[in-house]
């Protein structure tokens, strides 16, 4: 190992993260996550499944093409048409890694692949053969590696370094690991592997019992010195371990820890509230490091102890993550330069040609709200990112509902001609529902000549205050497939019909999210 006081941070948001049930994410966006989890330096971003669909594949292709710093993994079964379409999309990166996996545990071994051990540990050691022929840098995973037999993890683990894998996670796929258990398979695999010197020990942890990142450090503190994790925790099922719990905890106690890693941590909020807004998997408030509450003192003693000094009860400080101040920083009367900069101390560098939309967006909301916090900001940006190149546009919404009265909407939507783009056309309707909500969603419905089944929705406010915008996340399903969209406003209605409009976008634009093939 090159270096031992060191770990690596290896993302796989956009591979494991996108298995989390309803999170689905388009080309720009996954591109947009990768983007900032290079500026957040990770070492390693899994970009995706190339051979799962044409969408991961084309994904992996481009975040391999566009971004730069971290290397570009993708993940394969242990096959040889896998390998290769995985290679296919990662070689464009500079640095190009190639995961390959296969179960080895006999209940996977009998009962899913329908193999014996000894074929089993053929197809691993030969994929990584293959696998090197393209790529220097191979990992290979032995999945459900914790409920393998011991003794034939090591024979697998040796083949495949001996067939040049240069990194061998060892995953517990069903988060059925306890922390002393996990660390000693880690500390005896370097025992008992005589060339484990020569790959870099992975762990990759799933939360099934809540020890996910507890797993992951322990696996640390045991010679582990490359972590999978995943922001905001997401992934198959319960998750799997999260980027900013696992981050912060080697920071907060590196004396106990001894070992650091080349994130920036002051980019994790932002990162977890683009992963957040953009997958519409909302993070619970009580959520460690990045939860609403993370850093939010509600007893008075603890309140009067933080104010004196912070350290009686903070061990690690807002700014630190990138937790904004909470402040009133801009008002009605901010001009241009003040957004812009502010904009810049949060770290988004906006192009000149967006510069007008997003003032004028601002301005639209400063009239409505007197105070405009960071969150306030954050959103219209992040609305901006996933709001290019829309079907419909929300040009007018009134609704009237109350006690005793029939919820009605009138909404008027613009369309884009014909897709080229250049003339609009405009398309009205009016319905009524058994709320304000599901009437304006009936009136869309009416003029996008669509029936989606709505399946979520989620309603929280931005920033505090009578006055905070509110932000609604929907989910929605059309033939099969399903489409996230978010909205935000000072009115909840309007906020609940963007976000509807915005799933209703990506219907309509024919990206269909999550469609893989199933593995
Ligand atoms: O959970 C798992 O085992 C995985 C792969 C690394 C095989 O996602
Ligand atoms: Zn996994």
């Amino acid at each position: 190992m090159k270096n031992k006081d060191r770990v690596i941070i290896f993302d796989t948001t956009l591979r494991d993260g996108e298995q989390s049930p309803g999170a689905s994410l388009n080309i720009s966006e996954k591109l947009e996550i990768a983007h900032q989890l290079a500026r957040l330096g990770v070492d390693v971003i899994e970009a995706g499944f190339p051979i799962s669909s044409v969408g991961d594949f084309e994904s992996v292709k481009l975040i391999a093409k566009e971004v730069k710093g971290p290397s570009i993994a993708g993940f394969c079964r242990a096959g040889e048409k896998d390998i290769l379409a995985c290679w296919n999309a990662v070689k464009y990166s500079k640095k190009p890694r190639i995961h390959t996996f296969i179960a080895t545990s006999d209940i996977h071994i009998e009962r899913k692949l329908r193999k014996t051990r000894s074929e089993v540990l053929d197809i691993a050691a030969n994929g990584v053969r293959f696998a090197k022929k393209f790529c220097d840098d191979v990992e290979f995973a032995a999945e459900d590696a914790v409920r393998s037999d011991f003794d034939y993890l090591c024979q697998v683990i040796e083949a495949v370094i001996d067939a040049g894998a240069t990194t061998v996670n060892i995953p517990d796929t069903v988060g059925y690991a306890v922390v002393e258990d996990y660390g000693k398979i880690i500390r005896t695999l370097r025992e008992r592997v005589k060339n484990i010197d020569k790959a870099v020990i992975s762990v990759h942890c799933h939360n099934d019992l809540g020890l996910a990142v507890a797993n992951t450090l322990a696996a640390i503190s045991n010679g582990a010195r490359q972590v999978e994790c995943t922001v905001n925790g997401i992934g198959e099922r319960a998750g799997n371990a999260s980027l900013e719990e696992v981050v912060m905890a080697l920071r907060t106690r590196k004396k106990y820890f001894g070992i650091t890693c080349g994130v920036n941590t002051k980019e994790i909020y932002k990162t977890s509230r683009m992963v957040s807004t953009l997958t519409g998997i909302v993070v619970q408030p009580n959520k460690a490091i990045v939860g609403a509450n993370a850093f939010a003192h509600e007893a008075g003693i603890h309140q009067d102890g933080v104010l004196k000094d912070s350290l009686t009860y903070e061990i690690m400080r807002p700014q630190d993550v990138g937790i904004p101040s909470n402040q009133l920083v801009l008002g009605k009367h901010s001009g241009r330069h003040a957004l812009v900069k502010r904009l810049k101390d949060l770290g988004y560098s906006i192009k000149a040609e967006q510069i007008e939309k997003v003032y004028s967006a601002f301005k639209d909301l400063a009239d409505k709200k007197k105070c405009v916090f960071d969150e306030d900001i954050l959103a219209l940006v992040e609305e901006g990112i996933s709001t290019e190149s829309e079907t419909y546009v929300l040009e007018y919404l009134n609704t009237s509902s109350g006690t005793g009265i029939i919820p009605t909407a009138t909404v008027r939507l613009s369309k884009k001609d014909g897709g080229k783009g250049k003339n609009k056309v405009i398309l009205q309707e009016a319905a009524c529902g058994d709320g304000p909500v599901d009437a304006a969603y009936k009136a869309v419905d009416k003029i996008a000549g669509v029936k989606a089944k709505l399946t979520d929705y989620a309603l929280r406010a931005l920033s505090v205050g009578k006055d905070a915008q509110g932000e609604v996340n929907v989910k929605v399903e059309y033939k099969g497939l399903k489409f996230s969209g978010r909205g935000a406003s000072t009115d909840i209605i309007e906020a609940s019909v963007k976000a509807y409009l915005q799933a209703l976008n990506k219907i309509a634009s024919g990206r269909p999210l999550g469609a893989k093939e199933s593995l």
